[in-house]
């Protein structure tokens, strides 16, 4: 069995935050959301693996290299522009040949892997196999109707009336019978070869197409409340890790993961927390289900419930909750209070600023 990875598309922003970046390396406990993906892949026993990658591909190949560190064997695959999941599949025909293939979404983190999902399959051996999960937003995605007896009758992308609340999930496992049909199927009103057509189209055929409903389904979609939720998740799995420096006036509490180069003086973390490759946190408090990313710091802060990007710097602005802050981003204290506000806000910014109204 193999593996294809959808990282293509075009560089999104990290909505909100202002950056060009791939999306599938949007970090997740200060690790790409990708990554948690060919983890998946690995640990189902999957090694040869083909990543579609599009205007984003150096970004994704300094990050995932050969896949040696993950112990994949991995190819790229060039897209010229985001034609589709079904495009993807039709381009990766030489790769996948005949063999049975997970297709997974580069953007998608699915909790628990799919090493069990992975098992079902080759034990059943259906011509596809969907995963399905309730959300409450089933018009962003792919959506399935299913009969009395669960089996998948319909299914229609980003409906704007859909049929249920049971959204496709980015892992599909097929078998060699999708290549027809990425073959048979024309565009979509957007204009993109969609798998949920091609899907559409094996069940009109009458091939066997199964769903499994999972729960603990992630995507990004710019939501920090689900970012931090997500990340939140993670972290609850955190293994203790110190390979970073802690002076004797500093105090570590529960699992804390500190990378190699991390510094930690005079102050207290409370994990679980991870603390990125030389990131320095001093005369602060970290509080649970915090990440600091690579080369941040801290200073004279307190935050919890938080994701801190990479590069960023928090200096004495007291306590930080429930926040997402961009790579390289300062968060310092204003001088004196302000007569106005001056700021400097990228796109799509949001700001919560406290009236200073009739306190000049
Ligand atoms: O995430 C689940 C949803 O993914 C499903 O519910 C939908 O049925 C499915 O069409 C897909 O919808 P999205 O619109 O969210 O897909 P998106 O364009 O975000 O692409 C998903 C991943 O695949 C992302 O990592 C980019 C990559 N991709 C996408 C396209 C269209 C490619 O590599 N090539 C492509 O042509």
């Amino acid at each position: 069995m193999k593996a294809l990875v959808l990282a293509g598309g075009a560089g999104t922003r990290l909505r909100p935050i202002t950056y060009s970046f791939a999306k599938q390396l949007v970090p997740v406990a200060n690790k790409p959301v990708l990554f948690y993906g060919l983890e998946a892949i690995a640990a189902a026993g999957i090694t040869e693996v083909g990543i579609v990658v599009g205007d984003t591909a150096d970004e994704i190949k300094d990050a995932v290299g050969d896949g040696s560190a993950f112990g994949l064997d991995v190819v790229y695959i060039h897209q010229d522009a985001p034609r589709g999941l079904a495009h993807a599949v039709l381009i990766a025909a030489d790769f996948l040949g005949d063999d049975d293939f997970v297709m997974y979404l580069g953007d998608n983190f699915i909790v628990g892997g799919v090493t069990l999902l992975v098992e079902e399959f080759r034990r059943t051996r259906p011509d596809a196999q969907i995963l399905l999960t309730k959300v409450s937003d089933p018009g962003s995605f792919g959506v399935a109707e299913l009969d009395a007896g669960g089996r998948v009758v319909r299914l229609e992308e980003k409906p704007d009336e859909p049929k249920s609340d049971l959204a496709l999930v980015g892992v599909y496992m097929f078998a060699a019978a999708v290549h027809e049909a990425v073959r048979a199927i024309g565009p979509s009103r957007r204009g993109e070869l969609e798998i949920t057509d091609a899907l559409q189209w094996l069940i009109d055929a009458g091939r066997d197409v199964r769903s499994t409903t999972v729960t603990g389904y992630w995507k990004d979609t710019g939501n920090v409340a689900d970012m931090l939720e997500v990340n939140r998740a993670v972290l609850e799995s955190t293994e203790p890790y110190a390979a970073g420096t802690v002076d004797d006036a500093s105090e570590i509490v529960g699992r804390v993961r500190l990378e190699p180069g991390s510094v930690v003086e005079r102050s207290r973390i409370v994990g679980p927390v991870v603390i990125g490759r030389d990131a320095r946190v001093a005369d602060s408090y970290v509080g649970p289900f915090t990440s600091i990313d690579d080369a941040c710091s801290v200073t004279d802060s307190e935050i919890e419930f938080s994701i801190v990007l990479r590069d960023a710097s928090i200096r004495g602005v007291g306590r930080i909750e429930k926040s997402l802050i961009g790579r390289g981003a300062e968060v310092t204290p204003a001088p004196h209070v302000p007569k106005a506000h001056v700021l400097v806000l990228g796109d799509h910014s949001r700001v919560q600023i406290s009236s200073a109204r009739g306190e000049v």
